[in-house]
Formats: structure tokens, sequence, C-alpha cells
């Protein structure tokens, strides 16, 4: 049976084998895929020694990201512009690289009928999640996008490594504090990005980003409203998604480089909000 995997750093709780053995069974596969938690110095022995025994590909998650990039032979050209890959595999015996998360959010965004072209956004945060986001968003050719951070310095780098060849509808690129001056007005559609939840701390803001036509959009989820989406909620925003659909997306366009079939998505985003919210 051909073998996948996740690895991270912790694991026990990643959806990952669900997702996937879902969309094994629905689209008539037979694959296994496991958990890897290697030691934090082990992960580059971890990912050879999956392929070196005939393991197919895996899923990369945190911390290991930035090193599934820096240890892959071949980059797609989302991994290479994200410096972050989530998804590899073996091809003719090199390891190959890509980042679906950029494409787990559009496609979210489509099936939530998010618009994006001509629109204003504004992301917070400046992390590996916004690496890996920020090309596809500019792909769909927004008016805006405005990168805020706690940290004003990771946030003017993250977008001088993006450069005009990536952006081809020249929508103007900004990035700044996350009190900038420049953010009191609304935004079409605002994104958190940062790990503020993940972590149980506030994440403080401006309290003028949403207007009554606004998209609030929170890539991480739980059962129930995130604490971003309750102040967008509180905030009157139009309309308020978590990213439970993101991490499907994400992880059907994995398996659709994988396998060659993308799997459909839409009995699964019922099944794991069921599941999310009676674990709850
Ligand atoms: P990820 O790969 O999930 O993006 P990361 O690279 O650690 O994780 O980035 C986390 C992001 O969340 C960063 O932008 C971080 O801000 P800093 O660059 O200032 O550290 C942001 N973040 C984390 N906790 C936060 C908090 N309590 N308030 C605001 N931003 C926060």
């Amino acid at each position: 049976m051909d073998r996948y995997a996740v690895v991270g750093q912790p694991v026990e709780h990643s959806r990952s084998p669900y997702i996937h053995t879902y969309f094994a069974i629905q689209t008539q596969q037979q694959i296994e895929y496991s958990r890897l938690a290697p030691h934090i110095d082990q992960f580059e022995e971890c990912v050879k020694g999956f392929f070196n025994s005939g393991g197919k590909g895996l899923n990369i998650t945190l911390p290991f990201k930035e090193r599934a990039y820096l240890l892959a032979q071949q980059l797609s050209s989302r991994a290479k512009i994200a410096h972050a890959a989530n998804t590899l595999w073996i091809e003719e015996g090199r390891i190959c690289a890509d980042n679906t998360d950029g494409l787990g959010l559009i496609a979210d965004f489509n099936y939530l009928n998010i618009p994006i072209k001509n629109k204003s956004i504004l992301i917070l945060g400046a992390g590996g999640a916004v690496r890996g986001v920020l090309g596809p968003l500019l792909e769909h050719s927004p008016a805006e996008i405005f990168i805020a951070n706690r940290t004003a310095k990771k946030a003017i780098e993250l977008i001088e490594d993006f450069q005009t060849d990536s952006n081809p509808g020249n929508a103007k690129v900004h990035a700044g504090l996350i009190t900038d001056p420049r953010l009191s007005r609304s935004f079409d559609v605002i994104i958190n990005a940062t790990s503020a939840a993940i972590k149980g701390e506030a994440l403080v803001f401006p309290q003028h980003l949403f207007s009554s036509h606004s998209y609030a959009y929170d890539m991480s989820y739980r059962a129930g409203l995130t604490p971003f989406l309750e102040q967008a909620a509180m905030h009157k925003a139009a309309h308020y998604y978590d990213g439970l659909g993101m991490l499907i997306e994400q992880a059907a366009e994995s398996f659709r480089i994988w396998r060659h079939c993308r799997p459909k998505t839409d009995e699964l985003r019922v099944l794991l909000r069921q599941q999310l919210n009676n674990n709850s």
C-alpha cells in the first residue's frame, strides 16, 4: 500500500490522517497515512528515511515548513516564493516540494464567495502562514494588500521578497505596524493570520477595520467563533468565516499532487465541522 504521513511537532492532534483517508476512500484508492513527530534536530533524517524506505508523500506542518523548503531538491514556484513547503513527494529519486496553503485559501474563498479581484485586503500577521498565501492572493488581482504585524520589520521584509512578477494586477502592497495610522479605515477583506489565539494570547488591532460590507476570515478555527471572529461580529462585519475550509482545501491540493485526482470536499466540510463541535 502507498504510504503517506504528516510530519510535525506536535502532531498528535493533526486531522490530516483522517482527511486523507477520507479522500482515499472517496476516490477508491488504497493508501496508508500516519503521523511522524521527529525530534526537532532530526527532521531531515526523518524525511529522508521515510522516502528511502519507499514512502510516497509527506505533509509538513509546524515548525518544519521552512526546513522542508530547504531540504527539497525541486521546488514549485509557490514553494519558492513562500520560502516554505507543506507537501513533499519523490520524482525520479529527487525530493520535490510545493506549498498548497495559498491554493487552499483561494479554494475556500471561492467556496465561500469571498471576493478578491479589485478588493482591499488587510492581513494581520507576517509569519509563515502569510508567506504561503500572499502569492496566490496577488494572482487574483486585488486592488490592495496591507500586511500589518506586531513587528513592522518582519512585514516589511516579507513584502520586499514579493516582486512585481508575482503581482499581475499591480496591486498596491504595503506593510506596517498593526497600529499603523493608515489602518484607521475599513477594508473589504480582513484576514487573521497571526498565531495569537493558538498561543492563548489577545490580539489587539484597530477597531475601524470592519464595515457593513466587510468579510472577516480567520485562518485558525475551533468550535464556535474564534476570538478574532467574535470581534468581527461585534463590529458588524457582514460575513465571518474560520479556516477549517482552508485546512480541507489545502489537503485536497496535496492529495491531487500525489494521486493526480482532486477529491470532493463538500461532505468533509460538514463532517469535520460536526466533529469539531462535538469535541468542544
Ligand atoms: P505562522 O507560520 O503560523 O505564521 P509564525 O511564523 O510564528 O507562525 O508567525 C506568527 C505571526 O503571528 C507573527 O506575525 C506574529 O507577530 P510577530 O512577528 O510580531 O511575532 C503574530 N503574533 C503572534 N502572537 C501575536 C499576538 N499576541 N499579537 C499580535 N500578533 C501576534
